[in-house]
């Protein structure tokens, strides 16, 4: 309840590296992740991430989560994040509401894959 009453990291990043996207196909409801990366020491490091949703609230809670489970993690690591690991962290999720937790873990590997896809052009 804390993570959708006060979502953390939530908003438009117009500076990101990348915006991962992800449509939810059981309601139809949509999560935009935005990630900035820097290299340091030869890793890439999730330096800061944010989200945006059109979601309900356990897509919130669990975007919120999962930003504060990635930042400043590796992104071999950050991309490894799943919707159990994003529900275990809340306590659990009804059952019901499971699929949530695909918007967001979902839309991270998105916005890494991009991220990466964008480097390889460069
Ligand atoms: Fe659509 Fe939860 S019901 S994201």
């Amino acid at each position: 309840m804390d993570h959708f009453r006060n979502p953390r990291n939530m908003g438009e990043m117009k500076d990101a590296d990348a915006v991962g996207e992800h449509g939810n196909p059981v309601c139809g409801d949509l999560m935009y992740i935005y990630i900035k990366v820097k290299e340091k020491d030869g890793e890439e490091i999730l330096d800061d991430i944010s989200f945006q949703t059109f979601g309900c609230a356990a897509a919130i809670a669990t975007s919120s989560m999962i930003t504060e489970l990635a930042k400043g993690k590796k992104l071999d690591e950050a991309i490894k994040i799943t919707r159990d690991d994003v529900a275990d962290s809340l306590d659990g999720l009804p059952p019901i509401k499971l699929h949530c937790s695909n918007l967001a873990a979902d839309a991270l590997r998105d916005a890494i894959k991009k991220y990466r896809e964008q480097k390889k052009k460069l």
